[in-house]
């Protein structure tokens, strides 16, 4: 996360030296993800630095450290570099390959790798960025970390694959979405939270109430996502809005929008729903999502699950680390980008 958002979303609440001690492992994982990206083909590199340079909120190098430290018993900080750094370029590698399945042409306001370079040197590139994670997994050692976290990507392929299954399908039912986003997106926050709980030699009870909190965290941070994609403000998301509709992807706002459609309603965005929407109908379903509350009940949704990562917390000791994975919670409802 960057010292910024982290001043953001603390809003004076916490003592900014304590703060001051996640800047200093952010300002490490960056470095160490500086070297990590440089590469002798310069393609990768070019794919590596667009990537890293086009900023992100550093959240799960974050959720690493913070969970770790809210064990409350000294640990190999050294650690949390170089496993928040793998966990950051998965990260960016999933995000490469998911512009390219998503046929996305920016991010964060920028040009995406595959737009820039294609999508063959994009897909290439960030298999490199996979690889090269992988070897700082190598390289801290831990078999119990390096199972959780290829158990988490397993999820997370597995979660797009199920994601391209059901394109297209406008009726997708709610549990079968929660669980494509349990894959694709809450396993791999859940397991930044793992691994930081193993790093610090979690009992079983810290680790099951911080994969819980990183699993409830995650769907609601996947949730306010698929909002965004429909009434974000592109000057911020940096995406182009109503892509999940455009692409034929259900997401949450438009599986409460549809029991309240009329049949004339319904008909005309079925035969929209991927398939070439303009800005004026992305619009249109857009402000039938504000006024039949399907906005509003999506956020509830988020909120319930960001309630339910608190209260897992609460099996932690008290501790400022703890306090900022509360914050963190509330920090991921509130984004606008
Ligand atoms: C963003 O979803 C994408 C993910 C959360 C997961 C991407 C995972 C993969 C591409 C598979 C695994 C790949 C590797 C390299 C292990 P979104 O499209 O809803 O969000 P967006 O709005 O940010 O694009
Ligand atoms: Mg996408």
């Amino acid at each position: 996360m960057t010292a910024a958002a982290f001043q953001l979303i603390s809003r004076n609440q916490l003592d900014p030296r304590l703060i001051a001690q996640v800047y200093e492992e952010v300002v490490q994982v960056e470095k160490e993800l500086k070297i990590q990206v440089g590469s002798t083909v310069e393609v990768v590199e070019r794919v590596g630095r667009l990537t890293l340079d086009a900023g992100g909120k550093r959240l799960r190098p974050a959720f690493v450290a913070l969970a770790a430290k809210s064990i409350g018993v000294p640990f190999i900080e050294s650690r949390l570099v170089l496993l928040g750094a793998c966990m950051e370029m998965i990260h960016m590698a999933t995000l490469v390959h998911d512009d390219v399945i998503d046929n996305s042409a920016t991010r964060r306001g920028r040009p995406t790798a595959s737009a820039e370079f294609g999508n063959t040197a994009a897909i290439l590139s960030g298999d490199v960025l996979l690889a090269k994670a992988m070897a700082l997994l190598a390289r801290d050692g831990d078999l119990e970390v390096i199972r959780t976290v290829s158990e988490a990507v397993v999820e997370m392929a597995e979660g797009e694959v199920r994601e391209l299954e059901v394109r297209g399908d406008f009726d997708l039912d709610e549990a079968s979405h929660i669980d494509i986003l349990r894959r694709k997106t809450a396993s791999f926050i859940q397991a930044c939270c793992e691994i930081g709980a193993l790093t610090a030699g979690a009992t079983p009870a810290e680790r099951t109430a911080l994969r819980s909190y990183g699993y409830h965290v995650g769907i609601a941070f996947q949730i306010v996502d698929d909002i965004l994609d429909y009434r974000g403000d592109k000057s911020k998301t940096g995406k182009v809005i109503g892509t999940d509709f455009r692409d034929g992807q259900a997401t949450l706002p438009l599986i409460y929008l549809r029991p309240t459609l009329s049949e004339a309603e319904s008909k005309i965005a079925r035969k929209r729903f991927g398939n070439a929407a303009g800005d004026d109908e992305i619009r249109m379903i857009s402000d039938w999502m504000d006024s039949r509350g399907a906005y509003a009940k999506s956020e509830a949704a988020a909120d319930a699950h960001v309630l339910a990562a608190k209260e897992a917390l609460t099996a932690l000791p008290t501790s400022v680390s703890r306090d900022l994975l509360e914050t963190v919670g509330d920090f991921v409802l509130q984004r606008n980008g």
